[in-house]
Parts: C-alpha cells; structure tokens; sequence
C-alpha cells in the first residue's frame, strides 16, 4: 500500500478527537483521528479495526457498499499500521460496556496509511503472553499496551502535581550532580572513570543527601527534587538500579512539619490519582510495630496482631529447641486447612527463621493440636483463651532457635507468616490506603555480616537528645533512639527520612562511633564536615520511592511496570542493550592499560595500536 497524495495532506491536518475519550455526545460529529490498528476483524462486507492511539481505543467500521474505497483500503490494514481515519461517529446498534468509548463507532468515509508496520513479535494486548524479556526487549511495543501507557499517564499526573503543591508551599526545585562522589546509603556505588584525572572516579548518586543538606547550609530553606538514585545492589520487584525519589529538605523545622508537608503532597498527588486518603496518617512506634506485627512496615490493610505467647509456651520451649519470644497468630477460617497446606505454612515459617509453625485447630468437633503433646489439654485451652480464637479458626505460633543481637527474630518470623497468611486468606482489602509513620527508629543496627554496629537509616540521621551520652559508650549503642521516620503504605516502605545531625561535634562522634577514624571521615566526608561548621540550621527532610508510590496507585506489583524504561533483574537494558563493552580507544583515554584490554578478551595488537597503545606497552601486555 503506498502513502497516498491523501495521506500526505492529512498528516499535515489536524485530529479533531482522541480516539479513547469518544463518548455518545459526540454522536452525528464528524471526525478525524490518528492512531495505530490495534486489532482488525474482516467480516466481508464489513471491516471493523479497533483504532488505538494514547489515550485508548475506538471502533470503526469499513462498510464496502456505502464506502469501497475505504473498505478496499481497509483490506490492506495490519497490526501496528499507523493510520489516519476519517469519518462519522455514531451510535452503535450494540454498545460495548467494556470500552470506554463503547457506546460509539466510526463509521469510516477514508482511511490513510501513514507508515505500515513490520509484524510485531507480540500482540499489543493488555493480556499479553510475551515473557517479560521479551516485552523489555520491544519496549516501545510493550508501552504501547493500554496499561502500560495508563500507567505513565498516571505517573506524569502523580509527578505533575506534587510539583505543583510544593512549589505551592513555598519549595525550590533545584537539581544536584549526577557525576559526583561517594554518598551513604549503603548500597554499592556506580562508578565513572575520569578521562582527565587518571585512575579517579565519579560515583552516581545513591540518593542526594549530602548534597540538599548542603542546601540547607547555603540558606534555601526549603527544597526538592525529582531526584533519579543509582545503587548497584540485588534487585526485586520494587528495586532497581536507577529509580526516582521525591527528595526534600527543609530548615528550622521539626519532624511534625515534615510530616504535615508530606502528608499535604501525597493527599495532593493520590487526588491526581483518582484516591482519596485520610490525613493526618496514623504513626507508630518502630518498637511498637516490631510487637504488634513483627515488621517495620506493617500492612495494616487487616488487623491479625501478633501476641506473646512465650509464658504459655514454657513447656514447649525447651524441647523444641526455642530461644527468645514466642509469637502466636490467629489465622481467621483456616481451621480447615489440609495436612498440605499446614507443610506449606511450615515451609513459609522455617523461611523466615522460625523454628517452624505449631498449630492449634479449632474445629466444629473440638481443639486438634500436636502441641498437647507438650502443652497439656490446659496448656493448650490457655492458647485458645489467650488468642481469642473462635471455632473455625487456627492458631500459628511461631518461635526460633536461633537469638539475633539487637532484633526480636521470633516477631520477625511472625511478621513474615502474617503477610503470608492475609495473602493467602485474602484478608487485605485492596481498596484501603493504609499509611502509617513509623517513628522512634534506633540509631544503630547490629551488622552480622561485619559484626559492628552500622547506621540503621544512614550517618547524617538526628539523634534523641538525651540519648547522646551513650554514643560514647559501644555498650550501649543498641540502646540509641534516632530522629529518623519512614513513611509505610500498606506494607511497602514508601519513603525514609530524619531530623538531621546539624552540629559538627555531633557528627564526628557519630562516625566515630560508625569505626571511622577521623582521618577516614576526612577522607570521605570532610567537605561536609567543613560546611557543618559554618553556620548550619537545624534542618530535616524524608525522600519518597516515587516509583513505588506509583506502582500502589496503579495497583501494580512490580515497579517495572511504572517505569518507561526499566532494568532486569541482571541491571540489564535489554532494548538498548545496557551494559555494552567500549572501544579500546575509549579505554585507553581512560586509562585502562593494554594488559587490562588483554585480560577482558582483546587479543589483536592491530586493533590496540590503532587505539593508540604503542609496541612497547603491547609487549608489555604479551600481545607482541
Ligand atoms: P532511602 O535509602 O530509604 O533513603 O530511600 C528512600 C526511598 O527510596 C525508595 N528506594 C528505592 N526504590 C526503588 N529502587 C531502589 N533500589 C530503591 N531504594 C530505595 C524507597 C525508600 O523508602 N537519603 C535518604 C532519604 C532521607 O534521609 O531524606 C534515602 O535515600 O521507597
């Protein structure tokens, strides 16, 4: 089909309607519209395409005895071609109540190909059996799916909006380097090679915190940023190695200020959404948080408290090897649960560091437990009455062998097991928006790994006043309190921040603290130590995940989807093939010397001495 003197007209005219926002009162218009050909049905006589262009899909209809020459040119329409069409909009005989613009169709005068389209490796449907690679590798393709370009849509109107709020409440949008140094958040850094500064390097920032505290320091008083984060760590589904924070700061405030700000931007942003929350959010304690639900980023879309158990546990505790906390769970009409699915309860709990599940069954007939075994009828009845089971239900108490430095491993364990259990029992309600503060976080964390004390937030978080002394004293260190706070939606830990360190004094005794010599702290923070001297206010701030706020608005479950362009799970970019290798000129400039070449697979001393490594290093490097 070739591009008709029609078409060349038409792309210069104007779209007199979106297809996706057509509606009956539109009926009797006439139209002209622009879009690619979603799907295309061939009845004979009549030819119905579904034409899709952003903001959705609409019906036309090619009738051969009122229009031939469109229908003809109907005939030759595929998948994917671009098109432009042009017609009357009217009524359908039999409306389509799963489109929204199904109560209308086009009834085509001309059609005009505009660019055809090489047959897509996949269908553009919403219901898509392409494997995620696939769908990565064509991304433009892939964005093309309805939901995917709602949910970009949705994204520039969630973003859209908090900028318009906080420029509302007096905020400066202001950017920070992307190439700069080292900043603490505890992931691994992406590093740049410096061409004009052998053997030095940029890192990409993990987030910009030193450098909003700085603007702090410098007088802006109140900032943000739409800030892009790099850290090379594992990735889940809400991980990746590039995302977006709504990073903020602002001076001579305490924590209730930031809150208020965050709390007036998110009500903001979820209007643009389409939900509206509640504020002010609840807030709870971390430790709290840690009892009442065995994690610091409660779902509290269903309520299944934990409760302590460990004293009517006693007898069970020596035999079955349990240290530390019992926990006990009340999992609502799951007393009927199979052998199966009990095992597989088991497995959950053993995977999250419990010594496993023991279950109390309360059925019509009675009260089914191994655990009489050990507990005793009474021991067993004392369970039920402490839990305020009724019949029906079943009780999972959860315990561990092994005792954590600083954690309460069995609340953990059972944290873990709740969520499995409201998932399972589909307990959450989906519509609920349930965001929660979490406060009075401890400073420090034990490290297993390093055996040492680290920053639970990161070194610049606030401390509680009265809880300074103890920062000389290592024994105690457990024992800090912090000015930090996360904000959590209905699970998810949406955003992080702190009342901030603002006196240097404070700061070097926290590095210290960290195992930092001050000569290491010179090293890596010392110009930030230098501008806390010079007049510092106190100053706070928090930066929100916005791509996982937006993935809950969407009501996604992987981040991916809320990101045009996003990584695998291996960092990868595969549509355009990120990370690639570099020309050996590339990496002469930046230093690499021949025997590194030679080392990554670079055999050919022709190709390096085009590159402009001389014989001498070639032989060197044995290439000569
Ligand atoms: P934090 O490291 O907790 O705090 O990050 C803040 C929020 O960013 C989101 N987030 C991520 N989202 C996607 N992929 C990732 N790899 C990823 N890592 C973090 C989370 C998290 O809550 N500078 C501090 C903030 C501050 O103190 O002001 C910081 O970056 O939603």
């Amino acid at each position: 089909m070739q591009l008709g003197e029609m078409g060349k007209r038409m792309e210069k005219s104007k779209r007199t309607h979106f297809a996706g926002e057509l509606r009956a009162v539109h009926a009797g218009q006439d139209c002209r519209l622009f879009g690619w050909v979603h799907r295309r049905r061939d009845l004979g006589n009549l030819i119905f395409i579904d034409l899709r262009d952003r903001s959705g899909i609409v019906q036309v209809v090619f009738n051969k005895e009122l229009q031939p020459e469109a229908h003809a040119a109907a005939e030759q329409l595929r998948s994917e071609f671009v098109v432009a069409v042009e017609g009357e909009i009217a009524l359908r005989a039999r409306p389509n109540p799963e489109l929204p613009s199904g109560e209308i169709e086009i009834l085509a005068r001309r059609v005009t190909l505009l660019n055809p389209a090489a047959t897509p490796p996949f269908v553009v449907e919403d219901d898509t059996t392409a494997t995620e690679e696939t769908r990565l590798r064509y991304r433009y393709l892939d964005l093309r799916r309805p939901r995917l370009a709602r949910n970009l849509a949705l994204r520039h109107r969630v973003v859209f909006e908090m900028r318009r709020a906080l420029d509302e409440l007096g905020f400066y949008e202001i950017e920070t380097p992307i190439l700069t140094r080292s900043t603490p958040e505890g992931a691994r850094d992406y590093l740049v090679p410096s061409r004009i500064h052998r053997g030095q390097f940029y890192a990409l920032p993990q987030s910009p915190q030193l450098f909003k505290q700085i603007l702090m320091m410098a007088g802006f008083e109140r900032y943000f940023q739409i800030a892009r984060c790099f850290r090379d760590e594992d990735f889940r589904a809400d991980r990746q190695a590039e995302f977006t924070q709504l990073d903020l700061e602002m001076s001579f405030v305490c924590a209730d200020d930031i809150f208020a700000v965050i709390e007036r931007v998110v009500e903001r942003a979820c209007a643009a959404a389409g939900v509206a929350i509640r504020t002010p959010f609840r807030r709870m304690a971390y430790a709290e948080a840690v009892r009442r639900y065995g994690t610091d980023k409660p779902d509290l879309r269903f309520d299944m408290e934990l409760r302590l158990v460990s004293d009517l546990f006693a007898p069970a505790r020596e035999p079955l090897g349990m240290v530390g906390h019992v926990y006990a769970l009340v999992a609502p009409g799951a007393a009927s649960w199979s052998r199966r699915q009990l095992d597989e309860l088991n497995e959950i709990a053993r995977t999250a560091g419990a010594r496993g599940a023991y279950t109390v069954k309360l059925t019509g007939q009675g009260v089914q437990s191994s655990l009489e075994r050990l507990l005793g009828t009474e021991g067993v009845r004392a369970l039920v009455a402490a839990t305020g089971a009724r019949a029906g239900d079943l009780i999972v108490a959860v315990g561990t062998e092994h005792e954590k430095k600083g954690l309460d491993a069995a609340a953990w364990a059972a944290g873990q097991v709740r969520l499995w259990l409201g998932e399972k029992l589909n307990l959450m309600d989906r519509r609920r928006w349930e965001f929660c503060w979490l406060t009075d976080f401890p400073l420090f964390e034990w490290s297993e790994a390093e055996q040492r004390w680290v920053s639970a937030q990161h070194p610049f978080t606030g401390i509680v006043e009265d809880d300074l002394d103890k920062l000389d004293d290592p024994a105690r260190h457990g024992e800090i309190r912090s000015l930090g706070y996360d904000l959590v939606l209905n699970g998810v830990e949406l955003g992080s921040g702190s009342v901030r360190i603002h006196r240097a004094e404070v700061q070097q005794r926290v590095f210290r603290a960290l195992g930092l010599t001050k000569e290491q702290a010179r090293r890596r923070f010392g110009f930030f130590l230098e501008a806390l001297r010079y007049g510092t206010p106190p100053h706070g701030g928090i930066a929100l995940g916005l791509d996982r706020f937006v993935m809950l608005l969407a009501g996604e479950r992987s981040i991916r989807d809320v990101i045009a362009f996003p990584k695998t799970t291996a960092a990868q970019d595969l549509m355009a093939e990120a990370p690639a290798g570099a020309t050996a000129a590339q990496l002469r400039e930046l230093g690499f010397t021949a025997a590194q070449l030679k080392a990554w697979g670079w055999t050919d001393a022709q190709e390096l001495r085009a590159a402009g490594y001389s014989d001498e290093e070639l032989r060197a490097a044995g290439l000569l």
